[in-house]
């Protein structure tokens, strides 16, 4: 990947993760409206430090990645998706969304907010499932060429209120049909990855309601601005 002035690339790429219903979607769209309405996006512009604004997630930010989301979120019921065939959809879907979305957009420099990235594998695939640890980090290398998040937010929410705030959006995939104790884990892979890697996971705690975890991401996402753009 290109290299600037600053020897940094070019464009942000700024990852919203956590278990089901801990308001992911909802969050990418407040962060959307704040940078739009703020004039923050527009002044970043103006500075020529960032192109666009891209909204995307995994799985399913491409085409393709359209196709495997359906069989990994409705997999014919009576063809069970294994572990690791399930851990290789999500990494095909990956390598597709780096090399067709993620770097292409980053190479303008856009400014990037994805739903889900490495760390949900690691959490589900990794903790959830039980899948070797080391193969899923080998296997994140290889999907994303080496791309890593700027930065991470880890929205945090006990287990059972998103699971609970998932019901009432009303369709239930696979994963959400899943276990209590299968979530559990997969919310313990999020704590320990964030332990593990205090500059990279920032820890938001949505358990309140939407405008005051809103308020949370504005304020790491400034402090962000202040470092990368100053
Ligand atoms: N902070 C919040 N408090 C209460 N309900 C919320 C909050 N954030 C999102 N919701 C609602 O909970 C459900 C799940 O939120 P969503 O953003 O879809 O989560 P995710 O994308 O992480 O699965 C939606 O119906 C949404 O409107
Ligand atoms: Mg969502």
């Amino acid at each position: 990947m290109p290299e600037n002035m600053l020897g940094t690339r070019p464009g942000k790429l700024i990852v919203f993760e956590g278990v089901e219903g801990c308001g992911k979607t909802t969050q990418i769209q407040q962060t959307q409206g704040w940078l739009t309405a703020s004039g923050w996006l527009v002044a970043l512009q103006q500075q020529q430090v960032l192109s666009d604004l891209v909204i995307t997630r995994e799985p399913g930010g491409t085409p393709l990645g359209q196709a495997l989301r359906q069989l990994l979120l409705h997999a014919p019921p009576d063809d069970m998706l294994h572990d690791r065939t399930e851990l290789l959809l999500y990494a095909a879907d990956r390598a597709q969304h780096v090399d067709t979305v993620l770097k292409p957009h980053l190479e303008k420099g856009a400014l990037i907010l994805c739903d889900r990235y490495t760390d949900s594998t690691m959490a589900y695939q990794g903790y959830g499932r039980g899948l070797d640890r080391q193969w899923i980090e080998q296997l994140n290398a290889i999907a994303t060429g080496g791309l890593q998040s700027d930065l991470t937010l880890w929205l945090d929410v006990d287990v059972e209120l998103g699971l609970a705030r998932a019901q009432q959006r009303g369709r239930h995939d696979r994963i959400e049909q899943a276990q209590l104790d299968f979530h559990q884990r997969v919310q313990q892979g999020f704590r320990e990855l964030a332990a593990a890697h205090p500059e990279r996971i920032v820890r938001i705690d949505a358990s309140l309601d939407p405008a005051a975890v809103s308020q949370q991401i504005q304020e790491v996402l400034l402090r962000r601005f202040e470092s990368w753009f100053r």
